[in-house]
């Protein structure tokens, strides 16, 4: 194992310009480098390279990441590869230490696992190739639905025997941990084969290892189940896996758009097409988690769902958590009675895409002419469809393109888009309400709005809730404590931002109304008790949602030029850079005095509640007087008038 220490020196050393000028023709634009984006396809450059935070980010594709997770992702490598690589590069000597007893057994266990399945895989395919039984029945089964010996080959396709022993039998002669067979679903515990005379599906992590299996019944038998899948184990997690993504993801790079299937076959007959950038979410409802690994190749699913009722009302559900991610959902209902594999089998493939290019629709337009057609002329009806489309719109996060989606729904529905906006409001409202658990009731626009500069107003208005929910204040405060914490917060040097940050915030956590903030301030205040001071490293190997944020608020493309255009902040600031004090500040105190005004507005409900209870009332007061003053204070600090 290599050191911690070592690898810690390859990231400080690697620097993010040098190794990414060894794939990518960068030039400098002010403090940045930009480039051609080598993870999609692009004209005009929107690759921007920070060398000053040590980091990239794509404002085409949205990819983003430090020297290591560049390298990760161009070369396809694991982390581990990437740090070697890196080592190489700068001439650093990696450090190997000894792995304790505990990590040697997990790391021995994990590859036990790995090696057991690609054992199977290869009997499997054994079994298909090099058995008569295999060859006459497996192999004729998969020729007759259409599928080449390449594609067979290429997606690790198999037969599993007739022989309820076959597999134990040979992994027992073989010498492999049958209790490691046991856990990857292979033999049951009464030490018989799970797959038996099925015809065999390999399914891949992101690298192409054989994590788990499913075995298709040959022909059709009501009485048994079409497909049996392997287990959950410590290497295979079903929410986390797509079928097919492994060979599909440079492809769906390369298309900047991923096509979703249901099936094992679908993907297969696609693919075998000459359609590569397709994948299906094996044997499991659509999860986010799934969603997100696209989201790591593009920004765009093209669901293609059966034309039945179920395959529409899967792709209905798939939609909301699509969107959700801030993704683009466009769908395409195949004719009735196909599925992608029958139908590209029926028509070819050139006909498939243009039937696709034909049929794709907005998920919008799409939902909105479904419910339309079912209500056909129903004015109550039609209420119904309104509040429908308004909860799909309520889940897009981002403000501009829910403006967009909002403006084509009030054409198509007939309804005005202020009528729309008002009913989108109350759902975020409501579901910001419920989610925290808080007993704030009637929340009404803040009578803060005075606190709220131009940037947040521009926000506001299409975002009515940002300013009813404290999300913008909070946003401020995360994004100043992730790009400024580890810098001093006083002129001494005593006291570093995070903690000015952290000190000031803690008691008001449990108020916040974005979980992503409070579960990034969470993460710092662990950092910190472990003696650390967060570091843009910090973030990135923190989970996915951490890490997002992290580049959204820290790198975007107006970082300069917004700072430059407010002539007015000019004037107090010598450098943004220098500014951490101020920053620090403006932001703790907006959120505590957004906060501290809805405390004293459910206070002032207790006490017209309590107003008969004398002893009560006194205290609730009391602690209303009290939090005037606190107001107060923080008025005169943020020099407003209240
Ligand atoms: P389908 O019934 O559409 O199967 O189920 P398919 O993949 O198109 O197979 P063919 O073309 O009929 O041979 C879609 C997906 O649902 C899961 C599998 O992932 C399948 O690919 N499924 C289906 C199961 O896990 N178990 C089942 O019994 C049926
Ligand atoms: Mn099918």
């Amino acid at each position: 194992m290599i050191s911690k220490r070592s690898i810690e020196r390859v990231i400080e050393t690697a620097k993010v310009e040098e190794v990414i000028g060894n794939f990518v023709n960068l030039k400098r634009r002010g403090v940045n480098l930009i480039g051609l984006c080598p993870f999609h396809d692009e004209k005009t450059p929107s690759f921007t390279v920070s060398p000053a935070k040590n980091i990239y980010k794509c404002f085409g594709c949205g990819k983003g990441g430090n020297a290591v997770s560049f390298v990760m992702e161009h070369e396809g490598y694991g982390y581990i590869e990437a740090i070697k690589f890196l080592a190489q590069m700068y001439h650093i000597e990696l450090e190997e230490i000894e792995m304790t007893g505990e990590q040697k057994e997990a790391e021995a266990k994990r590859d036990s696992l790995f090696i057991i399945n690609e054992w199977a895989k290869n009997r499997f395919a054994k079994n298909l190739f090099n058995t008569q039984h295999g060859v006459n029945i497996g192999l004729a089964y998969f020729k007759e639905r259409g599928f080449r010996e390449s594609i067979i080959k290429k997606f690790d396709l198999g037969f599993a025997s007739a022989d309820s022993r076959d597999i134990f039998n040979a992994a027992k002669s073989e010498g492999y941990n049958i209790d490691f067979l046991k856990e990857l679903g292979l033999v049951s515990d009464k030490e018989l084969d799970f797959f038996r005379n099925r015809v065999m599906f390999t399914i891949h992590n992101l690298t192409g290892k054989a994590i788990g299996f499913a075995g298709r019944i040959m022909g059709d038998n009501p009485k048994m189940p079409k497909y049996i899948n392997s287990p959950e184990s410590e290497i295979y997690n079903k929410r986390k896996i797509l079928y097919g993504l492994y060979f599909a993801k440079n492809e769906i790079r390369k298309q900047n758009h991923c096509i979703l299937v249901e099936g094992y076959t679908d993907v297969l007959s696609l693919f075998q097409s000459g359609i590569e950038n397709v994948v299906a979410s094996s044997g499991t409802s659509l999860t986010t988690d799934q969603i997100r690994l696209i989201k790591r190749y593009t920004d765009t699913i093209k669901i293609l769902y059966d034309g039945d009722a179920a395959g529409i009302n899967a792709a209905l559900r798939g939609m909301d958590m699509i969107l959700a991610q801030n993704m683009i959902v466009k769908l395409v209902i195949l004719p009735e009675k196909h599925d992608p594999d029958s139908y590209i089998k029926e028509v070819g493939p050139s006909a498939f895409m243009q039937y696709i290019s034909e049929n794709e629709k907005d998920f919008i337009l799409f939902k909105t002419n479904l419910l339309l057609k079912e209500a056909s002329g129903d004015p109550v009806k039609k209420a119904y469809i309104l509040k429908d489309i308004v909860a799909t719109l309520a889940k897009v996060p981002d403000a501009l393109n829910r403006a967009m989606y909002i403006k084509e729904c009030s054409n198509l529905l007939d309804v005005g888009e202020k009528i729309i906006n008002a009913e989108i409001n109350k759902i975020i409202k409501k579901e910001i309400r419920e989610k925290n658990q808080r007993r704030i009731r009637n929340e009404q626009v803040d009578s803060t709005l005075e606190l709220v500069d131009d940037q947040s107003k521009v926000v506001a208005d299409s975002q009515a809730f940002l300013v009813q929910s404290d999300e913008y204040q909070e946003m401020e405060v995360v994004r100043v404590l992730m790009d400024k914490g580890h810098t001093y917060y006083d002129e001494n040097n005593n006291r570093l931002v995070v903690d000015f940050i952290l000190d000031e915030v803690m008691q008001i956590l449990d108020y916040f109304d974005n979980h992503i903030y409070k579960k990034i301030i969470l993460f710092v205040k662990n950092l910190r008790e472990k003696g650390k001071i967060p570091e843009r490293n910090d973030f990135f190997n923190a989970d996915e949602e951490i890490k997002e944020k992290y580049f959204e608020l820290i790198m975007t493309p107006y970082e300069y030029a917004d700072w430059q255009s407010k002539g007015m902040e000019l004037q107090t600031q010598k450098h943004p850079d220098k500014n951490q004090f101020n920053e620090a500040n403006q932001a703790v105190w907006r959120l505590q005095y957004k906060k501290l005004n809805k405390l004293i507005k459910y206070n002032q409900e207790n006490i017209i509640k309590n107003s008969d209870n004398p002893e009560e009332y006194k205290t609730l007061i009391k602690v209303h007087i009290k939090l005037l003053k606190e107001r107060k204070n923080l008025a005169t600090l943020l020099n407003i008038v209240i």
